[in-house]
């Protein structure tokens, strides 16, 4: 599996030198002269663990909730005091379940406004649970603008499969019309057994006639250190069910706005990635900057620890070669389907046909990509190779990584 992520690796960054994460952090982050800022904050806490999730969490407490948002508040007055405020694009809430800290979602949004002037709106991620008229009020009078909402499907079978309850869907667009947001996203996951397009078909007209006007459409990724018992669907199934669920919503006038999300409205927009920059705060949130890559500890307790010495709760840092953070930014950047010469150039100082013409030139020949006027925008045949290159380097990287930093808060080092 990691030799195709490999050697694609050491072809794009010319050299055999892997990611190498070590053990260390700075004690200031240099964001300062970084455009294009996105911020994201992690909340690692659901009422019930659901086996098929990689992400950091733990049972929810509200003792455990509060002490954890305090040292939070503590990490963004670490990070950014004595800075001199800085646009950012977005905040973005994840986790876990964001909304079981809703009643401190207004002092965190407060305190990173005291550094940050935010540009783009602000988003949380909902559990179905949280949508009540009551919750998305508290959210809404934070000044939160979009939700995203993990409804995994609506379909009985795959909730059972996924082990997720059902989800009251006129509960659900009621509390939606009664709390209206600009953004309002509905996840999904794909490729789960014996999934047809009539099933994905059917969830994604339930979810824009009840309240979204943007979906998220996720490949189901079976990773290892996971308990869970489902497997993803084969290659070639999984491809014709991304090919006809997005011939399907191109067809229905919904707008791709990135790899795996559609919208049907002009303003809906969700997506805590494509950014060329990122800080983030919290248990395992990543910050992505000009020469560096950082990830917090997995570990509440040792998160909590690190910042009552008022240091940051960086677990592993690496530092980029040019190379490297230019593929971290295509990368990244491609999750949007376009790639703009131009924006490569202002933040390289070097033109993309320079450093990368070979490759655009095979990826235009193999029908991945097209360019009109130095963009390239990615076929639904790119599009759907991604999305499998994508899944090689989630078990190869993300895989590795999460499953150790799980385990252990502090890791020695790790080599990807
Ligand atoms: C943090 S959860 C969303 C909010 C909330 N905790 C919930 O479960 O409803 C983020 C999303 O990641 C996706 N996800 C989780 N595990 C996944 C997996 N193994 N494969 C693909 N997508 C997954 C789900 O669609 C989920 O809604
Ligand atoms: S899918 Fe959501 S609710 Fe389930 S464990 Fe993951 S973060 Fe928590």
């Amino acid at each position: 599996m990691s030799i195709i992520t490999d050697v694609t690796r050491m072809f794009l960054t010319r050299t055999t030198k892997p990611f190498s994460f070590k053990n260390e952090y700075d004690r200031t982050l240099p964001y300062e002269e970084c455009d294009n800022l996105g911020l994201y904050i992690h909340i690692p806490f659901c009422k019930s663990i659901c086996s098929f999730c990689p992400y950091c969490k733990v049972k929810y407490s509200k003792e455990l909730c509060d002490a954890y948002v305090d040292s939070l508040l503590k990490e963004i007055h670490l990070v950014a005091g004595g800075k001199e405020k800085k646009t950012a694009t977005s905040l973005y809430f994840g986790g876990g379940t964001p909304a079981l800290a809703a009643d401190r979602l207004k002092e965190i949004i407060d305190t990173v406004s005291l550094y940050f002037d935010i540009t783009e709106g602000i988003g949380v991620e909902l559990h179905p649970d949280n949508v009540t008229p009551c919750v998305l009020q508290v959210l809404k009078d934070a000044g939160v603008t979009k939700i995203s909402i993990g409804i995994q499907s609506f379909q009985k079978k795959f909730q059972s499969i996924l082990g997720r309850n059902t989800v009251d869907i006129d509960a659900l667009r009621q509390a939606l019309a009664a709390v209206p947001f600009e953004t309002v996203s509905m996840d999904f996951i794909f490729a789960l057994p014996s999934q047809t397009f009539e099933d994905l078909k059917s969830d994604i007209d339930a979810a824009f006639a009840n309240g979204a006007n943007h979906v998220a459409i996720y490949p189901f990724i079976d990773f290892t250190f996971t308990s869970s018992k489902v497997s993803a669907l084969p290659k070639k199934e999984k491809r014709a069910l991304l090919d006809a669920i997005t011939n399907y919503c191109l067809e229905k006038g919904y707008a791709r706005d990135s790899i795996w999300t559609f919208s049907s409205e002009k303003q809906a927009h969700y997506s805590s990635m494509t950014r060329d920059n990122f800080l983030g705060f919290g248990c395992s949130a990543t910050t992505l900057l000009k020469e560096q890559f950082k990830i917090n500890t997995f570990s509440v307790e040792e998160y909590c620890k690190r910042i009552e010495q008022k240091e940051l709760p960086t677990s592993l840092t690496t530092r980029f070669t040019l190379r490297q953070r230019m593929i971290y930014y295509l990368f990244w950047t491609a999750y949007s389907t376009r790639v703009r010469a131009e924006d490569f150039e202002k933040f390289f100082g070097v033109p993309l046909k320079k450093m990368y013409g070979f490759e655009l030139k095979i990826a235009k020949l193999a029908g991945f990509v097209t360019e009109d006027n130095g963009v390239f925008s990615m076929t639904p045949k790119g599009a759907f190779y991604y999305h499998y290159y994508e899944n090689f380097y989630t078990l190869a990287y993300i895989d590795k990584m999460w499953g150790i930093m799980r385990k252990e808060a502090f890791p020695e080092g790790i080599d990807l």
